[in-house]
């Protein structure tokens, strides 16, 4: 699509291609310059479609010459396509030859053939390949690829594609070649190369099925001491998905490679998977606890591709959450069963919802809110959402409940028996679990659960109880409703499985008997109607009722509770995460009360019983570490904001959060110091879940006793010592942050002896970004610290680490800075959203969103921020990627 172009893409226009493309060959001479691709094709006509021209999609391309059957033919130019008109008639197939170059040194977009740091790379994902070659670019026509690579073999002696290693060897004047064979069927958007100055740490594994295979991880020479924990994740992954769902590798060689010049966190091009550096690069100097644990969630996650994606994979791309949402749940899974623990399994838990509630929930409720699977885009590349990945994952582990575990196993491999090599729908995927479970809660009412797919928004659920002492029942009275949405306006009700229990007074649960009905798995409700009332019997005494446990649906709960009845389960709720959901609740109500309240901000929001439940759950010698970490934490300022109807004022939600956190490190000073002394040594550095849990609490110890410090330079001194000598990232980050949270005068020396130190590691320097970016905003300094950033040799928006780390840092990670009374953050936002759209249009697309939520605000800032999106709405040369997002914004 050419800038200024605009065409809607809708789901229910899908049509089969008019031709499928059996073999691909591809001869690729690289050059930074002008890069020659000749492309042979197989092509024969579709059978099952009316016959029609053969139209190939490009982009950018630059077309020498066209072959068909080994002779010139006649073609013509539609727009970017590529149109062939008069080709053999009948089925039989003939052979296209295309000639193209291309320039990967201009290409700023990263989609295509790119280069990052002198070396050559490629994403396809979702529409990059017609950018290396005519083709029909399209994830339902699926073909076999063969692959010879040509470069200068000083520059780039390393030559990688998709599959196997077939032939290699010398050329003349320097250069050498490589040919790749892959046996797999794959849709074009997982075609890969990779050529560079490359090493690689090598690992051969024996599965438990008996089959070797050669692993890889490839990264810049000076990069291979940190490619351990990726090695061990992938190793762990292979492993895990033959233990738990039966699903070997299915190729000889595996590799990974780091890019420091990537949009997204990683792809999976089939066996060639293709890395942002930041989610394979760790060791303890430079990497934190939260970067090794998404390391190995990122490696499971695009090693999990391998079959719900790549073996079965897209019709079309609004079925895009078929293999993201699938492959979200299976990394969150594998995470899960990696951390061990029931309480380490509850903290990754946990920290998924937070994820979930705070951007998803969000999303939902804004101008791009949109159904799992989408009906329509602009932009293909602004659906990679968390609608998409995180609520796709929800609705498959809502099936996963509904089914169980074993019923679940059963439908997913059914699954592969039906589907792999195909190319499906999401419809297929939901049909197949319940063909495979006749008589399962999801067989039962199919079509109402297809609504997750369907219906945008996020459901309400609100309950209301009743305790009947003379009777010994307890009744819960259920009701659900789902806000409209664009396009949406009236919604149907959904199937909800609520997990639930009923806490008694002794903080046991008691037991569950419903009238008239079963619950399945014995505390699962499954709400289907509007409303519904449940009535529990032989209650003996009055309970604390406990709804939604383990999030067990991404809905809203609403229900009324009592500070006691919080505190009640805060202290005592069997389920880990509900344990951890009162605590949110009990303070989510009085930052809710206080912005309610209007006049000054109260000093000292919570009350003695609050701070006594968290100063217990703090002591509590038999909850982990990384629990109380989660527990002690206040809900964020964007889910504060959620909260309310409208009317956001971003500076008063500050002040309030910020009111609550000082009196949360005054009034437990003694036990922070009590959690910081148990905690701060963790001895030789493990990423494991019990050490990084208690960094974590030590951290959080280190940030509130800096903030209660009141002038006294104690623990200021211990946080800036700290950022000298901790003896690994986490602590050091940590140390760091504590001292910029506090506006301690020794912050601005720490921060320049941690650049000095790191200044060489360029993931270690986006931290250094992302920390000031999110500074605290003293008296207005956030903004100018920002563009005084700008200027600093190492920062560039070309690099999307470095773009992102600062100003998705201050736009979105530093609400008080951002949200200026004289509306200076806006303007600022559309500046940098037009001078990184004239780069990186998906990386643009992307800060434009972080304004989403501009018409809940109240005024001045609503009236600015409005301004600030259509000065960026009103630019002539805008990309479909930014397009979209602003339109919809003002829409
Ligand atoms: N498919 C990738 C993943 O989720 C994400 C991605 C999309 C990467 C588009 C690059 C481009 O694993
Ligand atoms: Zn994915």
């Amino acid at each position: 699509m050419r800038e200024g172009q605009t065409a809607v893409t809708r789901r229910l226009d899908y049509a089969p291609p008019a031709f499928w493309i059996d073999t691909v060959d591809l001869s690729i001479d690289l050059d930074p310059a002008k890069t020659r691709v000749l492309s042979k094709l197989t092509v024969r006509r579709n059978p099952d479609v009316p016959a029609q021209p053969l139209k190939l999609d490009g982009d950018e391309l630059n077309l020498a010459r066209v072959l068909l059957d080994g002779a010139g033919c006649s073609f013509r130019m539609e727009g970017e396509q590529l149109v062939l008109e008069n080709l053999p008639e009948g089925d039989a197939p003939f052979a296209l030859e295309i000639f193209t170059t291309c320039s990967p040194e201009k290409n700023s977009k990263l989609m295509g053939l790119f280069m990052s740091g002198g070396d050559f790379f490629t994403q396809c994902e979702s529409e990059g390949f017609r950018r290396i070659t005519y083709f029909l670019d399209r994830p339902d026509v699926m073909a076999t690829y063969t692959v010879t690579l040509r470069a200068d073999k000083q520059r780039w002696p390393v030559l990688l594609s998709n599959g196997n290693l077939v032939d290699a060897g010398e050329l003349e004047g320097g250069r050498h070649y490589a040919t790749w064979h892959d046996p797999h069927k794959k849709p074009c958007y997982l075609f890969a190369v990779v050529a560079g100055k490359l090493v690689a740490r090598e690992q051969r594994i024996t599965t438990r099925s008996g089959n070797n295979h050669l692993l890889q991880v490839w990264v810049r020479p000076g990069d291979l001491d940190q490619t351990e924990h990726a090695m061990n994740s992938l190793v762990h992954a292979i492993l895990w998905d033959e233990w738990r769902f039966g699903l070997k590798l299915d190729l000889e060689r595996f590799m990974v490679v780091a890019t420091s010049d990537f949009n997204f966190g990683a792809m999976e091009n089939k066996g060639l998977n293709i890395f942002n550096s930041k989610y394979v690069l760790a060791k303890p100097a430079t990497a934190t606890d939260a970067d090794f644990e998404a390391i190995e969630g990122v490696i499971g996650h695009e090693y999990f591709h391998n079959w719900t994606g790549d073996r079965v994979t897209c019709r079309d791309w609004f079925q895009l959450s078929l293999k993201e949402g699938l492959t979200v749940f299976r990394d969150q899974s594998f995470s899960m069963d990696m951390a061990g623990t029931a309480s380490a399994r509850a903290v990754k838990r946990i920290g998924d919802v937070i994820t979930l509630r705070t951007v998803q929930f969000a999303e939902d409720a804004g101008p791009m809110a949109h159904p799992v699977r989408p009906d329509e885009y602009l932009e293909i590349t602004n659906f990679y959402t968390t609608t998409i990945y995180e609520k796709g994952a929800e609705v498959v582990r809502m099936v996963e409940t509904l089914l169980g575990r074993e019923g679940f196993r059963r439908g997913l491999d059914l699954y592969f028996q039906r589907h792999d090599g195909h190319a499906v729908t999401c419809d297929d995927f939901i049909q197949t679990m319940a063909d495979a479970t006749p008589g399962s809660a999801l067989a039962e009412r199919l079509p109402q659960f297809k609504l997750w797919y369907s219906q945008a928004g996020t459901p309400v659920v609100r309950a209301q109880g009743h305790y009947d002492a003379a009777a010994q029942t307890y009744t819960l009275q259920l009701s659900q409703s789902c806000p409209p949405t664009a396009g949406q306006p009236a919604k149907q009700p959904m199937l909800i499985p609520l997990r639930l229990g009923l806490v008694g007074l002794d903080g046991r649960d008691l037991p569950l008997t419903l009238q008239g009905g079963a619950l399945l798995h014995g505390d699962v409700v499954v709400l289907h109607e509007p409303a519904a009332t449940l009535v529990f019997s032989g209650v003996t005494q009055e309970p604390v009722p406990s709804l939604l446990r383990g999030f067990s649906a991404p809905v809203k709960l609403q229900m009324e509770a009592t500070p006691e009845q919080l505190m009640h389960r805060l202290a005592h709720d069997s389920d880990p995460f509900n344990r951890w959901e009162a605590g949110q609740q009990l303070a989510l109500r009085v930052a809710l009360a206080q912005l309610a309240a209007g006049g000054e901000v109260a000093p000292a929001p919570l009350s003695d019983a609050h701070l006594a439940a968290l100063r217990a759950v703090l002591r509590d010698a038999a909850l982990d570490a990384a629990f109380k970490a989660l527990a002690l934490g206040l809900p964020g300022e964007s889910y504060i904001a959620d909260q309310l109807p409208g009317n956001v004022d971003p500076q008063r939600i500050h002040a309030v959060r910020e009111a609550m956190r000082r009196q949360l490190a005054h009034a437990l000073r003694a036990d922070w110091q009590w959690a910081w002394e148990h905690n701060h040594d963790t001895g030789a550095y493990t990423p494991d879940p019990v050490s990084s849990g208690r960094r974590a609490l030590a951290g959080l110890a280190l940030a509130m006793l800096c903030l209660a410090a009141d002038g006294d330079a104690v623990w200021p001194g211990k946080a800036y010592q700290r950022v000298k000598d901790a003896g690994n990232m986490t602590d050091r980050e940590n140390a760091l942050q504590a001292l910029l949270g506090c506006g301690h005068p020794l912050a601005a020396r720490a921060l320049e002896g941690f650049y000095a130190r790191f200044s060489h590691e360029a993931l270690v320097v986006d931290k250094w970004f992302a920390l000031q970016a999110r500074a605290p905003d003293v008296a207005g300094s956030a903004l100018p610290a920002v563009l005084a950033l700008m200027q600093h040799p190492d920062f560039t928006l070309k690099n999307p680490n470095r773009a992102r780390s600062l100003l998705f840092g201050f736009c979105s990670g530093n609400p008080a800075g951002f949200h200026r009374l004289d509306g200076a953050g806006y303007t600022f936002w559309a500046g940098q959203v037009l001078a990184l759209d004239a780069i990186n249009p998906q990386v643009a697309a992307r800060l434009a969103r972080t304004m989403d939520a501009w018409a809940r605000l109240a005024e001045p800032w609503r009236g600015a921020a409005r301004e600030a999106i259509a000065r960026v709405a009103a630019q002539p040369k805008l990309s479909n990627d930014v397009r979209e997002v602003v339109t919809r914004a003002l829409a």
